[in-house]
């Protein structure tokens, strides 16, 4: 099944249905990368971060190579760590998962996240952290990501976990809008209130997190997927759909664009059949009620960072 799509404010068109590829082992992204291609999937959501880009890389090359899909049929994204949100280290790190990747080119690059550490930090610290933060204000970053689109590495460019009132800082000081703003999205935290405000502004919201990590269930302050809700899956049933299915139907009715991650087949093409079926008003009103509020990523340990996003209401 192809997913349908969402005019981003430069006219490039995103799929509203993307792969995720966070905790994807290397050994297994490769063939998940393959399955998703073959099940219609155009929208590959990769990043530095994830250390598995040179995988995910071979296999969509192997794809275009094998006449499957067309270099230009494909959205990839990937995204710029923290440590290197210096203007001068963005275009460097861009051209390494470029180069991971085996492309010339990305649809879409994102700044990680808002705060930034300092370059010979740890990935993600969880000690000293004070030593560990820089104070690169995210507009810094915001000028190299723009080089990167001038120089033709990204067609588009965006931000993700950004607040609302970092969304309009960029707004205010950059050249090039953002295409994009990618936070965690599911029925536990449905972002209503991000996803108007970036609507007024033109900016496509990313949900990730759809399926709320559905394998941290249980452990402790965790909020509890949706997808194992009774009540969803007896939603399901009526429309002969999957719990995990409803779900990302009733986000993509949100307007957004959604990037559930799975190493399985029967799953990868699972998460991309949600096109055929409409959920009733009654259904939806059920899913909104399931807001919490509730993050899976709130990355507490950044709370005291300057440009921790997660303290405003949105
Ligand atoms: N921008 C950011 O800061 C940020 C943060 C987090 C994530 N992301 C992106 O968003 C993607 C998705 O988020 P996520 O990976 O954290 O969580 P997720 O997609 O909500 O959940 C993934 C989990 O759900 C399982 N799953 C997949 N399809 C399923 C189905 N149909 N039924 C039941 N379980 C299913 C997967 O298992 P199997 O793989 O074993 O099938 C995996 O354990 C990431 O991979 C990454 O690309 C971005």
């Amino acid at each position: 099944m192809i997913a349908k799509t969402i005019k981003l404010n430069n006219g490039v068109l995103l799929p509203t249905v993307g792969l995720g590829t966070y905790r994807s082992k290397p050994g297994e992204v490769e063939e998940a990368v393959k399955i998703a291609i073959d099940a219609g999937y155009r929208h590959i959501d990769c990043a530095w971060f994830y250390l598995n880009e040179a995988e995910v890389g071979s296999a969509i090359r192997e794809k275009i190579a094998s006449g499957a899909v067309k270099r230009e049929d494909l959205f990839i994204t990937s995204k710029l760590w923290n440590n290197f949100h210096a203007k001068d280290a963005v275009v460097p790190k861009l051209k390494e998962s470029l180069k991971a990747l085996g492309l010339d080119y990305l649809d879409l690059y994102l700044i990680h996240w808002p705060f930034g550490t300092k370059e010979d930090a740890p990935l993600m610290p969880t000690e000293n952290l004070q030593d560990c933060f820089s104070d690169v204000d995210y507009i810094e970053t915001w000028q190299g990501m723009e080089e990167g689109h001038k120089l033709g590495l990204a067609k588009s460019i965006g931000v993700s976990n950004f607040n609302a009132e970092q969304i309009d800082r960029v707004l205010k000081n950059g050249t090039i809008k953002p295409v994009v703003n990618q936070v965690e999205c599911n029925p536990n935290l449905n972002q209503k209130k991000l996803i108007e405000f970036c609507k007024q502004r033109d900016i496509a919201i990313v949900g990730y997190c759809p399926l709320g990590r559905s394998e941290y269930m249980g452990r402790p302050g965790f909020p509890e997927p949706t997808i194992f809700d009774p009540k969803v899956a007896e939603i399901g049933k009526k429309y002969n759909k999957s719990p995990a299915q409803v779900v990302l139907n009733y986000l993509v009715s949100l307007g957004i664009s959604v990037i559930p991650k799975s190493v399985t087949k029967s799953r990868i093409v699972e998460n991309i059949d949600i096109f055929d079926f409409t959920l009733s008003k009654e259904d939806i009103a059920y899913l909104d009620s399931c807001n919490k509020n509730k993050r899976v990523c709130p990355l507490t340990d950044f709370k005291d960072h300057k440009y921790y996003s997660f303290n405003a209401e949105f």
